[in-house]
């Protein structure tokens, strides 16, 4: 079974570079369980981030074609749940920080320094590939400023400053996807077809009646339970109406995207939808997990330190909870918002562009 990499002819040991990979554990410096179960712990969570980020950018430049074959999709979306997978493992995980006491951290915390989770660049770079802009995490926080006074501090480090300035510089995923999403045929028609504005526009207004129907049977149903004053109830439904409208029409003009998603959600029994809806549950649930993971990481350190300042000088668990709103996919979120019950959507138009064998209604 003896063999190295010159001759292709692995052993185990050899295939995974196991004498390399197992000397970076802190044996040197004598580290004790406790902190070299935190090493471990960190290390393979950076070794997901490698292959997220790996699977991440495969998706984007597949997606990002100005066409993008039918075969492209299923390959799309199996690399976005193998990424769900991985987060709703890596939130497992934070259970076996959870077997570190607090007291237990503390005995090597101090000499962690200023190094912190906070500085991980491959964290930043998924971030980045998907589309997590400063304006969507609130602070306004830029990791590309972040990295650029690590690199002056610290220039070993400058090579994280350029992959961060590389995967800024390609479209996210989360503008592929939305590029991707606006060629979507609506009512048997494409962008770039002859009437299409027409088509799409009545579409969206079509289904804004419909929703206003479905919202103020609704808010009937409310008066007359009598839980609510009324005037509450009418300024609820009404706000709510007046939201919509804005999603679907931002500025007046309907926003073909928007639309095209839309249509997906609202008409997932169609054949030719098959794909399209598969891959666009794939992106919610791949952020749905990241969202997990993060919420499950704030738990955890705050079962560990408490409401202590972090190591990277953040106010710690309040800071953590706060990256748990991000979104990046806020309009595949705002979809849901958007839809009405199957029998009030509008009548679908052209159903044999969309393969239907029979018609029903
Ligand atoms: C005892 C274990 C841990 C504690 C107490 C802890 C604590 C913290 C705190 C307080 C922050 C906020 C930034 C700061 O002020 O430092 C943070 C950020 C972060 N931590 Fe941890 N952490 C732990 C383990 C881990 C592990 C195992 C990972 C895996 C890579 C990780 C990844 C991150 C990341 C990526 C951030 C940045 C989050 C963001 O800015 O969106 N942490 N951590």
């Amino acid at each position: 079974m003896a063999g190295d990499k010159s001759d292709g002819n692995w052993t185990y040991g050899t295939y995974l570079e196991l004498d390399r990979l197992l000397q970076l554990q802190g044996d040197e410096r004598g580290v004790s369980r406790d902190e070299m179960h935190f090493i471990i712990v960190h290390q393979t969570f950076e070794l997901w981030f490698k292959q997220v980020i790996k699977e991440l950018e495969g998706v984007r430049d597949q997606l990002g074609a100005s066409s993008v074959p039918e075969e492209a999709i299923p390959s799309c979306v199996h690399g976005m749940r193998r990424v769900t997978e991985i987060f709703q493992l890596m939130a497992h995980q934070w259970g076996v920080l959870e077997t570190l006491t607090p007291q237990g951290f503390l005995a090597f915390r101090d000499g962690l320094g200023t190094a912190s989770g906070f500085e991980s660049y491959q964290m930043r770079e998924l971030e980045i590939v998907l589309g997590l802009t400063p304006e969507m995490r609130g602070s306004n926080f830029d990791p590309l400023n972040q990295f650029r006074k690590i690199a002056e501090k610290d220039p070993t480090q400058k090579h994280a400053l350029d992959r961060l300035i590389r995967a800024n510089e390609k479209p996210s995923l989360h503008e592929v996807v939305r590029a991707w999403v606006h060629r979507t045929p609506i009512m048997g028609s494409n962008p770039g077809d002859e009437g299409d504005m027409e088509v799409v526009s009545k579409y969206v207004n079509d289904h804004l009646d419909a929703f206003e129907r479905h919202s103020k049977d609704q808010e009937a149903a409310m008066m007359l339970s009598g839980g609510m004053p009324p005037e509450a109830i009418k300024a609820r439904f009404e706000g709510a109406r007046i939201q919509v409208r804005d999603f679907l029409l931002p500025n007046g003009q309907f926003d073909r995207s928007r639309a095209g998603l839309l249509f997906i959600e609202s008409y997932r029994e169609l054949p030719l939808l098959t794909w399209p809806r598969a891959l666009v549950d794939a992106v919610v649930e791949l952020e749905e997990a990241m969202v997990k993971w993060r919420h499950a990481h704030a738990r955890m350190v705050e079962r560990i330190i408490g409401r202590r300042v972090g190591t990277g000088g953040s106010s710690g668990v309040d800071y953590l909870d706060a990256t748990a709103a991000y979104r990046v996919f806020t309009d595949l979120w705002g979809i849901r918002t958007v839809l009405v019950r199957p029998e009030l959507r509008p009548r679908i138009e052209r159903p044999e562009f969309y393969s239907f064998s029979s018609v029903s209604d």
